[in-house]
């Protein structure tokens, strides 16, 4: 047997244990010099497990935290047994053939050139932002984003030292080209920044105008598709990807809409990457001078990978197409029985505004979250597990009607 093949026979008694240890309620010991009791510890893993097993509930839908299916899982497994480091990719041949093999296929099914694998799109739009600064021949420092994008927009321009200016939405939760546009005619922006499916609506800015706009003023156009980008299977949104490949760079987040496990996200740029720094790593053969990432494995791609091996592209197509569906049951149905407002979106976020009823219940329950739409509070349905269902999520909404 080899090591790895005794570990993961190790493995499998250890899970067996936690699955018939006792369900109770969990007292942390102590981090200190001794060996925690075995029995405790059992317990506490076995809540972990209990506490995780929400995501695959069919009344599942406060955040973008989807089931995570079996393959996966072993695909999570596989990498953190073989811990392999592709900074040093002669040293792991098979691991570096397969990173190549889906990078190659995620390049040309965005149309772009180049890419890798990044922890979330957090810091894809901080690389993104990063590499457009050092693109740009000009000190500029203007990004425009719109008011709707993702909050790590806001921090990686706090951290590279631009100034974010927000461009107001209109009443359907776009980006207002108009708007965009007459702040371009005033100061020319280093980079735009357009969002397919913002955080809260699930709402896709318009993206040509985006792109046509940084063309026009000589700007970086980025697209934050971290939660969007999953559509790009599916052959009806075909022209909004072939708009999309474009821009200079694009985010997407396969632990998003593509039911992958944390972290596993994946920046794509047109052209190739400059070296950005000189670094002093002669021990390595790629030390990582153009990207944010440094040390890797294949924590960020196996998962994916071994989901699309196993079974194929089409199944996940499917299940993309399933939870749409759900979301698009969800919010006819809402609006055939109540009188509440209703936000749609392409994307499989719903979000609602029922009059008085107080839903804090199904807050803390994981059933919907929180947001804030144009300064009203309203809740939010994120049917980002193929899990979910409408029926599920209006059985617990029924006796709020
Ligand atoms: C549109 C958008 N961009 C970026 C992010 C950040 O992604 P991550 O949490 O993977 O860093 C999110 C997260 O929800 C998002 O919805």
């Amino acid at each position: 047997m080899t090591n790895s093949a005794s570990i993961l026979a190790e493995l499998q008694h250890y899970i067996d244990q936690i699955l018939a240890s006792e369900q109770a309620s969990v007292t942390l010991a102590a981090i200190d010099d001794h060996p925690a009791d075995n029995s405790n510890l059992l317990t506490i893993l076995n809540a972990l497990i209990i506490e995780g097993d929400r995501h695959h509930a069919d009344n599942w839908a406060a955040h973008m935290t989807p089931a995570i299916s079996c393959e996966s899982l072993l695909g999570q497994l596989i990498a953190g047994l073989h811990n392999g480091n592709l900074l040093s990719p002669q040293l792991y041949p098979t691991l570096a053939r397969i990173e190549q093999q889906i990078i190659d296929w995620l390049c040309q099914l965005f149309q772009q050139q180049h890419g890798h694998f990044i922890a979330g799109s957090s810091y894809a739009n901080l690389e993104a932002l990063w590499q457009a600064r050092q693109h740009h021949p000009d000190k500029r420092h203007i990004v425009y984003a719109s008011e709707t994008a993702h909050y790590s927009i806001a921090k990686a321009c706090q951290i590279l030292d631009l100034e974010l200016r927000c461009i107001a939405t209109d009443k359907n939760g776009q980006l207002c080209p108009t708007i965009l546009q007459q702040a371009c005619e005033k100061q020319s922006p280093l980079a735009i920044v357009a969002t397919a499916g913002t955080p809260t609506l699930g709402i896709i800015d318009p993206l040509e105008d985006c792109i046509k706009l940084a063309q026009q003023y000589q700007a970086w156009c980025h697209i934050d598709a971290a939660w969007g980008g999953a559509l790009s299977l599916l052959p009806e949104y075909r022209p909004l990807f072939d708009i999309i490949s474009q821009a200079d760079s694009i985010c997407f987040d396969p632990h998003k809409g593509w039911h992958q496990p944390k972290p596993a996200s994946v920046l794509l740029y047109q052209r190739p990457l400059t070296p950005m720094l000189y670094a002093d790593a002669d021990y390595l053969q790629h030390p990582p001078v153009n990207s944010l990432p440094g040390s890797r494995g294949g924590e960020f791609f196996l998962p994916l990978w071994l989901t699309l091996m196993h079974s194929g592209v089409d199944s996940l197509r499917q299940q993309i197409r399933l939870r749409l569906d759900q979301a698009d049951q969800f919010a006819i149905q809402l609006k055939q029985r109540t009188d509440w407002q209703i936000y749609r979106s392409p994307t499989g976020i719903v979000c609602f505004h029922p009059n008085q009823a107080d839903l804090t219940d199904l807050v803390n329950k994981g059933i919907l979250s929180q947001a804030k739409v144009a300064g009203k509070d309203v809740y939010r349905l994120v049917f980002a597990s193929p899990n979910t269902t409408a029926n599920a999520i209006l059985t617990v909404l029924e006796p709020y009607f």
